[in-house]
């Protein structure tokens, strides 16, 4: 039998229409000018990527390889992923096309999680965010958080938060984990029922959200006291600078991040304004290991990654970055049978004016009605006495000043003449 049932779009994955699609086109624009003016290129690359890539790249352990990717043999029985974040794909870009360093990209990216779909978290999300390869000095750092903190002033944003923390090199990291799980260990009993018998990872449990571990990873042993004296310097220059530019921030010893990928420098951007369980609206850190792991060259990385979708509430809750689509130049209303309409319209885009028009011949109140919808400051008429002398009449819809007829050749002119 037929299947006759309209399709929907999947679960935790969202249509986006306009109006609200401008708000989009205006905030990767913004990003798109804040990284460009810092010199930053914008780097495409695939949503389909070689599985093994996420899995080199975070470790089979992480969340989101083991839980959340979505991941599956393709006709030709190859292992691909969606990719779940930007950081792995942009990093084998940079492997497989050894630009100049440092290489400073941005991108803008769906990215795909199969998580459980609540208010701020969904199963298709998108990222505007930077990678930068090529050099681990600690300004580099700085300059990373404060363009994804431009981002949030730009959107007149007033409370978001910035947590830094620092998870050292391979080596401090190491004799850092086995102090955290000797002070877990002495406190099993008081952790929430997945950690009391899992200490595998120390690291996970610095992440676990329930009252329990909460209470006992407050006062565990601090990463920040455990760097080497490369890994120390390097923080108390990260701090410096962000001090120096008068980015607000405080250590968070807890944040530890998703992805195994990390070391040295991580942050994450907090709204305040929406629900503490998905307030994250940005975060990165540095991945000084990852090009050699993904078959590169030795070569330092950091980056950051902002999920458009939760930046956009943060902004719906603090009642910011409220976009208005830009205004059509003119709506023309062709009542002699549209070759009017067809040309003039034509002329007017050609000449980088705004217009729009009726189709199927629609009676004169109906194409009134649309040009008033259009939002269209002019409306340009054509009846059978403007088409026979050449001109049309010009009538401004929103001033209400009186119409008047003009020459067809005066008409770009007129419509610029009346922006002012
Ligand atoms: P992430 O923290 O997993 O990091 O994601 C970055 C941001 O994407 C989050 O702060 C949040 O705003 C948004 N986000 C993540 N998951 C979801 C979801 N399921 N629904 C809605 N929004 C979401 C990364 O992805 C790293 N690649 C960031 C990075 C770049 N690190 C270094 N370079």
């Amino acid at each position: 039998m037929t299947d006759l049932a309209p399709v929907r779009a999947l679960k935790g994955m969202k249509d986006v229409l306009w109006p609200a699609s401008y708000r989009w086109e205006a905030l990767v624009c913004t990003f798109a000018g804040l990284a460009e003016r810092a010199g930053y290129g914008l780097v495409m690359s695939p949503v389909l990527e070689e599985a093994r890539l996420f899995h080199r790249g975070f470790g089979d352990e992480s969340e989101v390889v083991s839980k959340e990717m979505y991941e599956f043999d393709d006709r030709d029985r190859r292992r691909l992923a969606l990719r779940p974040e930007g950081t792995a794909p942009v990093v084998r870009v940079f492997v497989e096309h050894h630009p100049v360093v440092p290489w400073k990209a941005w991108y803008v990216t769906p990215a795909f999680r199969h998580e459980q779909p609540q208010a701020g978290r969904y199963r298709q999300h998108h990222q505007v965010g930077v990678e930068v390869i090529g050099t681990d000095d600690p300004d580099l750092d700085v300059e990373v958080v404060a363009l994804a903190a431009s981002l949030y002033r730009a959107l007149g944003l007033e409370r978001v938060t910035l947590a830094v923390n620092s998870m050292g090199c391979a080596q401090c990291r190491a004799a850092y984990v086995e102090a955290l799980r000797a002070y877990l260990l002495e406190h099993r009993d008081e952790l929430c029922d997945e950690h009391r018998d899992k200490l595998d990872r120390p690291l996970r449990v610095l992440d676990c959200k329930t009252p329990e571990c909460r209470r006992v990873t407050e006062k565990a042993p601090k990463i920040v006291d455990w760097l080497d004296e490369e890994c120390a310097a390097h923080f108390a220059r990260f701090n410096a600078g962000l001090d120096a530019l008068g980015i607000e921030h405080h250590t968070e010893p807890r944040l530890v991040r998703g992805f195994d990928y990390y070391t040295r420098t991580t942050f994450e951007f907090a709204a305040e304004a929406l629900d503490a369980a998905q307030n994250a609206v940005g975060g990165g850190g540095r991945y000084d290991g990852l090009v050699e792991r993904l078959g590169g060259p030795p070569a330092a990385g950091i980056g950051f990654g902002i999920g458009i979708e939760r930046l956009l509430l943060a902004c719906d809750a603090e009642g910011r970055f409220e976009v208005q689509p830009p205004p059509l130049d003119a709506f023309v209303v062709d009542l002699t049978g549209g070759e009017a309409a067809r040309d003039l319209c034509e002329d007017l885009r050609r000449a980088g004016l705004g217009a729009d028009r009726a189709f199927d011949n629609r009676s004169p109140k109906a194409q009134m009605r649309l040009a008033d919808r259009s939002g269209a400051r002019i409306a340009v008429i054509v009846g059978p006495d403007e088409l026979a002398t050449g001109e049309v009449t010009f009538r401004d819809l929103r001033a209400g000043a009186p119409e008047r007829r003009i020459g067809r050749s005066e008409l770009v002119a007129a419509l610029e003449g009346s922006k002012k």
